[in-house]
């Protein structure tokens, strides 16, 4: 087996004691335990996963960790089980166990068990160690960077959290071998944005090998993630606590949070998921600014291309404008009725913007959404 292996150094600028290492790989699994030094390493612990990934790769983790107590906790499939009902489920089983402060838990699976796991191990005991093995592609070059870790409570999403950063972050490109063609595609519609707010050349590398990426090509794939967790990394050292910068990370998720919440209210949970609400988003702020003439035809167009490659929609599903602004002005961006978009300037550059006028953003949704 070849380990083409990446590592990426998260550094936070206040506080070096907290900085870790991101290990990116093909077969890195199997050298979990000598990646993250062993000796270090807590007598006890929890490796977190749920039911799709645990049969498939919680052995594997196990089986190196022989000689401490390992327990494994699996929790449902799916966003519903990021809730307080599955973190007190998740704490009674530590606590059963007897699981003092000298414990670790392991995120083994996409972002739902890396946020559920990073609260836990942030608030066991006042906080434990954490280790993340995320195995979507969404978690690997989103979630599992940048120390933001929470549930979800029936009056919305990540309402109850912390910021808690991980001891490692282990990444397993094999792991994709498995993702839906669908959850694969989600993880690239995060990709493609780091290209867009922060990187030019990874955009035209994108470009390049979009194929090899589809086909889930090792190497390929070790790039990509180590590229997107560089840049997320990056901005994190610059803003851990979403003050400035970081917020660029939410290019096309304004429009995306409003495609997400009209499906959900429709009850229909599968019609757009994360990545494909945030492509089409993507898009419609791109075609504003490029009615502000701020952003050129040919960069819409090249956008638009990588998602059609991606097998990710291009187009917004047609609501009522009245419901788009319903839901835009519900989103945590938006202070004292402005609304703040995540801008494109260039292919490479994004900017925090406060829009007032809805008529010109109106004029975008419209143009960039389709019958479905
Ligand atoms: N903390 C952050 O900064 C941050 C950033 C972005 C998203 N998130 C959160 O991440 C969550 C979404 O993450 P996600 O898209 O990974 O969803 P997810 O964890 O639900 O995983 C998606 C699906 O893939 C399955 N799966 C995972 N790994 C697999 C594998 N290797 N093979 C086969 N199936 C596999 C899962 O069981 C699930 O069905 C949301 O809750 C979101 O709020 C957090
Ligand atoms: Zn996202």
């Amino acid at each position: 087996m070849s380990l083409q292996k990446h590592h990426v150094r998260v550094g936070l600028p206040q506080q070096h004691e907290r900085s870790y290492s991101i290990h990116i790989g093909a077969g890195l699994l199997t050298a979990f335990t000598d990646l993250i030094a062993p000796r270090t390493l807590p007598k006890q612990v929890l490796i977190l996963t749920d039911a799709n990934v645990g049969p498939l790769y919680a052995n594997t983790v196990q089986q190196q960790l022989a000689d401490r107590t390992v327990l494994v906790h699996t929790i449902n499939v799916g966003e519903q089980a990021k809730s307080l009902a599955s973190f007190t489920e998740v704490m009674t089983t530590l606590i059963e166990h007897n699981f003092n402060r000298d414990s670790a838990i392991i995120a083994l699976g996409g972002g739902v068990v890396g946020d559920l796991a990073g609260f836990v191990a942030a608030t066991f005991q006042r906080g434990v160690d954490f280790y993340q093995v995320p195995t979507t592609l969404l978690a690997q070059v989103d979630s599992s960077v940048g120390g933001k870790t929470a549930v979800n409570h029936p009056g919305g999403k990540n309402l109850i959290g912390a910021f808690y950063q991980p001891q490692a972050v282990i990444i397993d490109t094999n792991c994709l071998e498995t993702l839906t063609p669908r959850d694969f595609a989600c993880g690239l519609a995060e990709v493609v944005k780091y290209g867009i707010i922060y990187d030019a050349d990874f955009f035209s590398w994108l470009e390049v090998n979009a194929q090899a990426l589809l086909q889930r090509d090792a190497e390929t794939l070790t790039y990509a993630i180590a590229r997107s967790c560089e840049i997320k990394a990056e901005i994190v050292a610059e803003d851990e606590q979403e003050h400035g910068i970081r917020a660029l990370l939410n290019l096309g998720h304004t429009f995306g949070h409003a495609i997400e919440a009209a499906a959900h209210a429709s009850g229909d949970y599968k019609a757009w998921f994360h990545g494909e609400a945030v492509a089409a988003g993507t898009l419609i702020a791109a075609q504003y600014m490029q009615q502000q003439g701020e952003f050129t035809h040919a960069d819409v167009a090249r956008i638009e291309r990588l998602f059609k490659q991606f097998e990710l929609p291009i187009y917004a599903p047609e609501m009522p404008l009245s419901q788009w602004q319903g839901y835009m002005q519900r989103d945590k961006k938006v202070k004292a009725g402005k609304l703040r978009l995540i801008l494109p300037t260039a292919i490479g550059r994004a900017e925090v913007r406060t829009v007032t006028d809805w008529d010109a953003v109106s004029q975008a949704i419209l143009a960039r959404s389709a019958p479905q």
